[in-house]
């Protein structure tokens, strides 16, 4: 059992859940995630490992569904059955020159233990921060901390520059020099930002397929890769932008959208 120490709102929907797991917070690097089940009848998920200490990790996640719906739920005190990880191969980290990390919507929380270990290995970062509106932003305050620089983004202007973070990238592309661009959010997010940068800068995507055991074994969160089949638990997440076939990604991730309305309707109906 893994004990939830803290459990705290960041934003409209968005939750940070801190659990006790030693073993899996003495090895855990930027860019690597777990997979949990909160008890014995419930799907695996897999979460990013946001940030950790000595013997804690924390997660931030959005409530999608019924697992994340559940999550939201449990509190201080209250216990998972079981956390797996780390999971995924780690970031990349090495003295780049200047990298801009983009993180949409949910991407912000994955890419702060980045920023923090590029910001270690001595690169210039910029952080461009992308939400729906400011309800939905979180750890701008953070990112100042750790960034040169930090650029926000919102769909309806409620805070930062009004769009989207690739009109951002978009403007900073033709003022600033960028060695290499990082982007984690929705895959139509990275998407355009890999289709803007293409042929001008190097940029890695950490994708999000389906998974189910997170080792390689089930094929459930097959990617093609350069028109190779690739499994992003063990072969990523992270990946290069303008290798991947964007449109199967999306088209696989919608497979069970029926069954995950009924799945969360079914479960709202039980509360
Ligand atoms: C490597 C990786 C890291 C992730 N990190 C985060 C994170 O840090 N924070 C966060 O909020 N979300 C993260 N996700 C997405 C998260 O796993 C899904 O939001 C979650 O599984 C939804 O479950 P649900 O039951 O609440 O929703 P459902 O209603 O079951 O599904 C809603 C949507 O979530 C996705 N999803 C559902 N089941 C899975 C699954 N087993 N594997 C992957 N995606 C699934 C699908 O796109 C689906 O359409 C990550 C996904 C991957 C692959
Ligand atoms: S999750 Fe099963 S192969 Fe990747």
């Amino acid at each position: 059992m893994y004990a939830i120490l803290q459990k705290r709102k960041l934003a409209e929907n968005t939750y940070l859940t801190e659990i006790e797991a030693p073993d899996i917070a003495k090895k855990a690097k930027a860019g690597q995630f777990i997979i949990l089940r909160i008890d014995e009848k419930g799907e695996r998920i897999p979460l990013t490992i946001a940030d950790s200490s000595k013997k804690t990790i924390s997660i931030v996640f959005l409530v999608v569904g019924k697992t994340t719906g559940e999550l939201a739920l449990l509190k201080k005190g209250d216990t998972l059955i079981d956390v797996v990880g780390p999971l995924g191969n780690p970031s990349r980290i090495d003295t780049f020159g200047h990298v801009v990390l983009i993180g949409g919507g949910l991407g912000i929380a994955p890419i702060f233990p980045i920023a923090n270990a590029l910001k270690e290995a001595k690169n210039k970062v910029t952080a461009i921060l992308g939400a729906k509106s400011k309800k939905t932003l979180f750890w701008e305050d953070r990112f100042k901390q750790t960034c040169d620089k930090v650029l926000v983004a919102t769909d309806d202007g409620s805070k930062g520059q009004k769009g989207f973070v690739s009109d951002v990238l978009r403007d900073l592309m033709r003022r600033e020099k960028i060695d290499l661009v990082i982007a984690i959010g929705p895959p139509i997010m990275m998407k355009v930002v890999a289709e803007l940068t293409k042929g001008r800068i190097k940029t890695i995507v950490s994708l999000n397929p389906i998974m189910i055991d997170g080792m390689g074994m089930c094929g459930g969160c097959r990617v093609m890769v350069k028109n190779e089949v690739k499994f992003a638990c063990c072969d990523g997440p992270e990946f290069n932008a303008h290798q991947i076939d964007w449109e199967e990604l999306m088209n696989r991730n919608e497979s069970y959208a029926d069954e995950e309305k009924k799945c969360t309707c079914k479960a709202r109906r039980e509360k």
